[in-house]
């Protein structure tokens, strides 16, 4: 594989789950240095097998939507790795299944916390660092969710939008920096995440809901963590120099149908 990044240092939140953890896998594969970052207690096993030098992963355990603590996730990036070039700002919780009269108030109220302020604090924080260095690529991930209605997920497609809405503000704010902010907009993923959708829409039958969740993509599946990680790291490479403010659909068709 091409050593496209040799050097550069990624930090990557929701790191142990499916998309954040191929992204980091992808990018250390071609040279990235990886500072990868997850909830207390996740399972970050696999990813320390796939890049098992110690010098080029660093693992802290925080929780996006705790300032503090998020602060503390990039001071050690930058002290062990010297800057923050990549930002892939991924963590995030699909939240309650329920149609908006039965919706549970704190549930949505979490993952407009998770998925919104977390994504927000994640971008307060880092673009300081690439402001001081004066370049930097970051990926926010929305979903297709961030771009059409879906039925029973209120709160996840609100803060979808959200994402893309923080994404624009945030390129059109730091553009000028050479910090280029983008989002990423995938469809169902092959994952525990949609597993959990399927399931909260119709408990029990998981598989009819996924085959026909699948039967509505022009390309007729879902797609895989890797196929994401992709677009991420063209998104992070110099190969994206001039893309900024975009909202990339990685959904095999499913926005264009
Ligand atoms: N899986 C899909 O089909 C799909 C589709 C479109 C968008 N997305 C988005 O992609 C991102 C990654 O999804 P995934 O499929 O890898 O899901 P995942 O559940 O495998 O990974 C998400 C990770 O975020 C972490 N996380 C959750 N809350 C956190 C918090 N408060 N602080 C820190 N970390 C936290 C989880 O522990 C988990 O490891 C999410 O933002 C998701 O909404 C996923």
């Amino acid at each position: 594989m091409t050593q496209t990044m040799t050097g550069k240092v990624a930090l990557i939140t929701g790191a142990a789950g499916a998309i954040g953890m191929a992204s980091a896998r992808l990018m250390a594969a071609r040279g990235a240095l990886i500072a990868a970052t997850d909830i207390a207690g996740a399972d970050f096993g696999p990813l320390r097998a796939a890049i098992p030098e110690e010098e080029r992963l660093l693992v802290v355990e925080a929780d996006v939507t705790d300032e503090a603590a998020f602060g503390k996730v990039v001071a050690a990036a930058v002290g062990k790795f010297g800057t923050i070039d990549i930002f892939f700002n991924n963590a995030g919780i699909e939240g309650p299944v329920a149609p908006i009269p039965d919706f549970p108030t704190d549930g949505f109220r979490k993952v407009m916390d998770v998925n919104v302020t977390g994504i927000f604090i994640g971008l307060k924080l880092v673009i300081p660092v690439m402001a001081k260095a004066g370049h930097g690529s970051i990926i926010n991930s929305s979903s297709v969710a961030g771009l059409t209605g879906s039925a029973g997920l209120c709160a996840y497609v609100a803060s979808k939008h959200a994402v893309l809405g923080l994404t624009r503000a945030a390129a059109v704010e730091w553009g000028g920096k050479g910090i280029r902010v983008n989002c990423i907009n995938p469809g169902p993923i092959d994952s525990r995440m949609m597993e959990s959708i399927e399931e909260g829409a119709s408990p029990g039958a998981a598989a009819a809901v996924h085959d026909g969740f699948a039967a509505t993509i022009p390309m007729k599946r879902y797609g895989t963590p890797d196929e994401v990680a992709g677009v991420v790291a063209f998104l992070a490479s110099d190969d994206a120099a001039y893309v900024n403010g975009a909202a990339y659909t990685v959904d095999g068709g499913m926005t264009a149908a």
